[in-house]
Formats: structure tokens, C-alpha cells, sequence
């Protein structure tokens, strides 16, 4: 069996490669994690995600506690064999997604109560309860039971919040059954306050946990303050563990964060944006509605190799999503995640290289599109 280690391999500047060793497989770090909800990535394979070199998946508690039932995945082999994907899995602890998709939610120190978004049932969450959920799902790497601190909040408001999700971080490790190569990450909260963040970190370290995340960003705070953050809070975590922003985000956001000692990223954006018709490409973004694609016959992105881009036109592209065609959501999320795992290779390369500032500046400038 393998244990559960990260390591450090090269850094330049605050940018960090690595490789974090699980019971699953490695991922090497900096890692972007498409986002499989509802035990898959919308619209492909698994084999397919696998393909364009994604090494881990994130996984969410809130939405397969709801349906089809953590003790049903759990009798049905686990969360890996049910969806057909054997590399590791992340999930988050559903605090987060309680709190921007349910209904009738109410919080106390023990925990949520809410009703589904889906059908209205009621149901309760706790750290308890996420950790048995988690675990009961056979996740590689489970994450602590928090509560994403809104934006803005008062200093005190983020306090008080912050505070209980490291009294909810502590009943976490306590009910986390380990096991050789799984892991449960700490969630850092804080909001945008340093001595904050700080707290949070010293009480997060007195839990010696195999990693942390960075949560309560991406809340609407904006890419210079989320920046500003990140430039305190990330070294406050142990350098000797994997780092991970929650949440986070479009291509800029990425390497921002890369360059402030980030290493693991999940975002929505490659899959929901590639449905809605949005392409990320070496030259920035494209809406593929847009009627200037209908007669050209140039690849959507000529510096990648997905089939989207090898196979198919972008006037092609264009067609399939004005005919309202499943193959055009299909094409667009492998081409967005097959850019995300090439942006995350591009930048494991140049810290191996340390020509990091050097790449950020090609990739800033290559943004001719603009960002989104
Ligand atoms: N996803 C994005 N931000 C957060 C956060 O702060 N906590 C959790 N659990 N998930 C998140
Ligand atoms: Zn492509």
C-alpha cells in the first residue's frame, strides 16, 4: 500500500512542483481537477477525462448524499466503481454546496439542517456525518467539514464563522477513519483578514492534518483581492503539504494562484462554460453562438491536440451548438479540460524550468481575446 506523502520537487519563486502519492495513483501538482458532482463529468467518459490528462476528480457530498445515497454508492462498491474511475477522487464536505444550493438551511454548532434542492426532503449535516458520508463513498481525499464565510463579512462576522469551522475541523480528524494513502485536508478560512487567516492556519496546524485547502475565495471578492490574499495566506500553511484553492477559476486565476504557492485547483468553469457554448483557447476565450464562426473552417484552438480541435471546424462547432446538438456540449468540455490539463502541464514544465515569470507573461500577453 502507499502512503498518503506529498513531494516537493522544484520551486520557483512561491510556484511549487510536486507530487502527491495516494492510494490511488499520483497527481502531480500544480493539478486541476474537473468537477464530477453527481458521480461524473458532465457530457464525457471517464476514460475521455483521463485522456486529456486529468489525474484526479472532485466529487461532491451534497449532491450524492441527496441522490443516489452515499449507503447505496457504498453497497454498490464505492464512489471509484460505480462511476468508472480508479485514479483518486476528491470531494468536498458539502457545507459549501448546502449553503449555495438548498433550501430552508439552518446552522448551529452541530452541524445544518436543509431541505434538497431536488425534492424538498429534509436532511442534516454535521462534520460527522459529511466524514461517514465521505467515507462511506471511498474517497481518496475528504475534506473537513467548514463553512464558507460569505462575501464581505465584517472582521467579526468571519471570526465567529471562521471559529466554528475550526471547532468543525477538530470533530472532523476525530470522526475521519484513516487509512494507508487516503487523506482528509483542513480548510483555511479567514475571509480577506490576515490575522484571520493566521489564526485559522496555527489552529489548523495544532490538527497536523496531510494537507489544506484555502476556502472562502472565489466569492465574488474579485481576482485583485483574491490575489492579495493568497499573497499572506498561503505561506502560512505548512510548505511540506499539498495547498489547495477551493473554487478557483478561470485560466488567469490559475496561474495567478500557481504563482503564490497554490497546488491543487477545482472549478465548474472548463465543463459548465464548455455547455454553454464557451471555448478557452491559447488566444483567450471564444463564445461559439457567435454568428463570425459560422463559415470558418480554422480549428477552435490550433495549438491543441483534443478531438475537437484535430477533428472539427470551429464553423462545425458552430453549427452543432445553434442546432442545439449534444455533440457540441460533448466537444467544447473535452476541448476546456483538455486547455485546463495543458495549462497545468505548461506551468509544471516552466517551474521545473524556473522560467515561471517568463511563462506568465506569454500567457498573459498570448490573452488576446481577453479574459473572460
Ligand atoms: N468550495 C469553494 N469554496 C469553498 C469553501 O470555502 N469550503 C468548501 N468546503 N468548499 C468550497
Ligand atoms: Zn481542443
Amino acid at each position: 500500500m502507499t502512503e498518503f506523502r506529498y513531494e516537493l520537487l522544484a520551486t520557483d519563486g512561491k510556484a511549487r512542483l510536486g507530487r502527491i502519492h495516494t492510494a490511488h495513483g499520483v497527481i502531480d501538482t500544480p493539478a486541476f481537477m474537473p468537477v464530477g458532482t453527481a458521480a461524473t463529468v458532465k457530457g464525457m467518459l471517464p476514460e475521455n477525462v483521463a485522456d486529456t490528462g486529468a489525474q484526479i476528480l472532485l466529487g461532491n457530498t451534497y449532491h450524492l448524499m441527496l441522490r443516489p445515497g452515499a449507503e447505496r454508492i457504498a453497497r454498490l462498491g464505492g464512489l471509484h466503481k460505480f462511476m468508472n474511475w480508479d485514479k483518486p477522487i476528491l470531494t468536498d464536505s458539502g457545507g459549501y454546496q448546502v449553503m449555495s444550493l438548498s433550501k430552508l438551511r439552518k446552522i448551529t454548532e452541530d452541524g445544518v439542517t436543509f431541505k434538497s434542492h431536488i425534492d424538498g426532503r429534509k436532511f442534516a449535516l454535521s462534520p460527522e456525518r459529511s466524514m461517514e458520508i465521505q467515507h462511506l463513498l471511498g474517497s481518496t481525499i475528504t475534506m473537513a467539514f467548514d463553512e464558507c464565510t460569505p462575501f464581505p463579512a465584517t472582521e467579526q462576522q468571519a471570526a465567529e464563522s471562521m471559529r466554528m469551522s475550526m471547532r468543525w475541523a477538530k470533530r472532523s480528524k476525530d470522526a475521519f477513519v484513516e487509512r494507508e494513502g487516503y487523506a482528509l485536508y483542513g480548510i483555511q478560512q479567514g475571509s480577506v483578514f490576515e490575522n484571520l487567516r493566521r489564526e485559522s492556519s496555527e489552529k489548523l496546524a495544532e490538527l497536523d492534518l496531510p494537507g489544506h485547502s484555502v476556502g472562502g475565495l472565489a466569492v465574488g471578492e474579485g481576482q485583485q483581492i483574491m490575489f492579495d490574499t493568497l499573497d499572506f495566506c498561503v505561506d502560512m500553511l505548512p510548505a511540506n503539504k499539498p495547498r489547495y484553492l477551493m473554487g478557483v477559476g478561470k485560466p488567469s486565476d490559475l496561474v495567478g494562484a500557481v504563482m503564490r504557492g497554490i497546488d491543487q485547483f477545482d472549478c465548474v468553469l472548463p465543463t459548465r462554460s464548455g455547455r454553454n457554448a464557451q471555448a478557452f483557447t491559447h488566444r483567450g476565450t471564444l463564445n461559439l453562438k457567435n454568428g463570425r464562426h459560422r463559415d470558418d473552417d480554422r480549428p477552435l484552438d490550433d495549438q491543441c491536440n483534443c478531438p475537437a480541435c484535430t477533428k472539427y471546424s470551429r464553423a462545425y462547432l458552430h453549427h452543432l451548438i445553434k442546432a442545439g446538438e449534444i455533440l457540441g456540449a460533448v466537444l467544447l468540455t473535452w476541448h476546456n479540460l483538455a486547455y485546463y490539463q495543458d495549462l497545468m502541464r505548461g506551468m509544471r514544465d516552466a517551474i521545473a524550468q524556473r522560467r515561471m515569470e517568463q511563462f506568465a507573461r506569454d500567457f498573459y500577453a498570448g490573452q488576446e481575446g481577453g479574459d473572460i
